[in-house]
């Protein structure tokens, strides 16, 4: 079972399957007031992010993450999306940790694109045009499979546990490669290997991206010491659960299509 599906639409189509944990659903955009992180809650297992330590980190107002590919281009989840056209009703808060900062950075959307032939299998990725540019770095896509090992930096302002509250302040996880075989062995024909990259601790669980986090990169340092993004936060079942990692979007999979599209958008 996965959870990876935005709402009732999913949900009819995945039928008995969506009732599972595996999700894929973006969580409500008005979080309840939230005390920020509590001692040992831990993205779940994770740490607070320091400001300025991922500035190229993006939330977005219908609970997702996302991530600056260009300064008025934010690179996100096709599931956080509704399909493509002009879209002006997602806001971007970027360049805090703290989401009720006064110093946030707000910018609209004007425009969405989907990933072309997205439908819950794969593909799950998406642009946003920002109204305009952020003067922010952005983060660099992965474009071959070189960096699709080691360690990653996940972040987020998704649930801390599985079925828990949005987060005010940015948490961050590392969470290591998990083979295709190893994925394939827990979630079976769900998984799409091609179009997606799994990481998590597999035999402790522990750590993971969870509800809310999807959309925002999964990235590492490349061998200049730059940080890449390799997966895109997708669908798990459940969240940190042992032996179910977290299911990734692939970003150097689709690489040339981002980068095409974006040109475009
Ligand atoms: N689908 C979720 C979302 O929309 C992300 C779930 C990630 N789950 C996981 N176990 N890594 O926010």
């Amino acid at each position: 079972m996965k959870t990876k599906l935005r709402g009732a639409k999913r949900a009819a189509t995945l039928g008995a399957i969506a009732l599972a944990a595996l999700s894929l659903q973006p969580v409500a955009a008005a979080a309840a007031p939230d005390p920020g992180p509590q001692p040992g809650e831990r993205v779940v297992g994770g740490t607070p992010a320091k400001q300025g330590e991922f500035p190229f980190m993006v939330r977005l107002s219908m609970g997702c993450g996302g991530s600056l590919y260009a300064k008025d281009i934010v690179l996100t989840a096709a599931h956080c999306v509704d399909g493509s056209g002009n879209n002006t009703s997602i806001t971007a808060t970027a360049g805090v940790v703290d989401l009720r900062s006064s110093s946030a950075i707000k910018v609209k959307s004007t425009k969405v694109l989907q990933a072309p032939g997205y439908n819950g299998k794969g593909k799950d990725w998406a642009l946003i045009k920002l109204a305009k540019p952020i003067d922010l770095p952005t983060l660099k896509i992965a474009k071959d499979t070189r960096y699709n090992n080691g360690d990653f930096t996940v972040a987020g302002w998704g649930a801390a546990r599985e079925g828990g509250a949005q987060q005010r302040y940015l948490l961050k996880a590392t969470v290591p490669f998990v083979s295709d075989a190893q994925c394939k062995a827990a979630y079976g024909n769900e998984l799409t290997p091609a179009e997606e990259i799994c990481a998590g601790r597999l035999a402790e669980g522990g750590v993971d991206t969870c509800q809310g986090d999807s959309g925002g990169p999964m990235f590492r340092k490349d061998d200049a010491g730059a940080y890449i993004q390799v997966g895109i936060v997708s669908w798990g079942n459940g969240c940190a659960r042992p032996q179910f990692p977290g299911v990734y979007t692939e970003v150097s999979t689709f690489a040339a299509d981002i980068e095409k599209a974006a040109a475009g958008l």
